[in-house]
């Protein structure tokens, strides 16, 4: 294929709701929601968002969600057949899951409409049921969600190392072990960091640790990786981020953070220049100019000392690298 035939297929891929005439692709599209759909959603929703705003069952969360998670799911929903529905019996009091009523609470929804505190009839819930065609839930991942992964403890390393000049040997020197290469720490001072599976493997038992400590995993000493964000991980990341600022900020020609002519200095508009630029240097995104004085005044100045600028400026680093945009991508 040609580049400017896969110019023409891209938008295709990206949307099912343009005229997509390949079967191949119409084959992985979600039934858009009617405007019938839409109308029980919104007759549901006071009842019902409360608890269904997001997560897996964030049907409520918005009319894609509630078309793709609760509409085209045939477990919820049995097109043609009310009877047959999770969902008509939930708002009977009738469910088969763990719960027997939605909403969960002293009533059910059907008692709620003969009470008038609900608008929207069961009676109309079955209908549009009844009334609705088989529906199909669209396979494919949305490019728009949001993706909530956090680096795991070989990417902090990677990009640790790339972003602040640093490298293996800033930390470790080669060493033999019965005649095996080894990464022998060139102190715990520098809070080094390496996997055990690593080639040369760490010498010292701490290094390896302090790459657990990020959940990284290991085959050789049977660790299973972690990528929650646990208490552990951003422990070692404060440390580390704090030690590895200090060390990178003292490295003989490092250009990483001050590349050539941007001035180290206490000068309020170097300072922020500097904030301004590590925004883009460590998260990619531009801070303003409200948000760099902000970051001046909260985390620069507090640590600042009239004879010295290290402490500020290594918080300062340590601060995009324990940010949240940082650290999930
Ligand atoms: C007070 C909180 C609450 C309210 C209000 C509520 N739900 Fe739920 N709902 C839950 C919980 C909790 C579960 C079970 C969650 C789980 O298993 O993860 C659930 C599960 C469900 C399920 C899945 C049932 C299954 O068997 O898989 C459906 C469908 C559902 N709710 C629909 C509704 C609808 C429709 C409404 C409004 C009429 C509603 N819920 C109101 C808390 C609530």
């Amino acid at each position: 294929m040609n580049r400017y035939a896969l110019l023409l297929v891209l938008p295709w891929l990206a949307s099912c709701s343009s005229e997509v005439t390949q079967a191949t692709i119409l084959d992985q599209c979600g039934t858009p929601a009617t405007s019938e759909t839409l109308r029980v959603m919104e007759g549901l929703k006071p009842h019902c968002e409360g608890c269904h705003a997001q997560g897996t069952r964030g049907y409520f969360a918005s009319v894609e969600a509630f078309q793709s998670l609760l509409v085209s799911d045939s477990r919820l929903v049995k097109a043609g057949s009310p009877d047959d529905s999770e969902l008509v019996k939930l708002l009977e009091g009738r469910g088969t899951g763990a719960f027997k009523q939605m909403p969960i609470g002293q009533k059910s929804y059907a008692q709620l409409v003969s009470e008038g505190s609900a608008t929207l009839t069961v009676e109309a819930v079955r209908a549009w049921i009844k009334g609705i065609g088989v529906q199909q839930r669209d396979s494919r991942p949305n490019p728009d969600a949001p993706r909530i992964t956090r680096m795991s403890a070989d990417q902090v390393q990677r990009a640790l190392y790339q972003q602040l000049g640093l490298g293996y040997d800033d930390f470790f020197v080669n060493a033999k072990e019965f005649g095996f290469d080894m990464a022998e720490s060139r102190g715990e001072d520098h809070l080094p960091l390496q996997s055990p599976d690593a080639i040369p493997s760490p010498r010292q038992y701490i290094s390896g640790e302090r790459y657990h400590g990020l959940g990284g995993g290991s085959v050789m000493n049977q660790v299973s990786a972690d990528r929650t964000p646990a208490p552990t991980f951003a422990l070692t990341l404060t440390q580390v981020s704090q030690r590895w600022c200090r060390r990178a900020l003292a490295k003989p020609d490092n250009t990483a953070l001050f590349p050539k002519g941007a001035a180290r200095t206490a000068n309020p508009a170097d300072v922020k220049a500097t904030l301004k630029r590590w925004s883009l240097h460590f998260l990619g995104e531009r801070f303003t100019d409200a948000q760099v004085d902000e970051l001046y005044t909260d985390v620069f100045v507090p640590l600042a000392t009239p004879t010295d600028t290290e402490p500020a400026y290594v918080g300062a680093c340590s601060y995009f690298i324990r940010h949240p945009h940082w650290i999930f991508y």
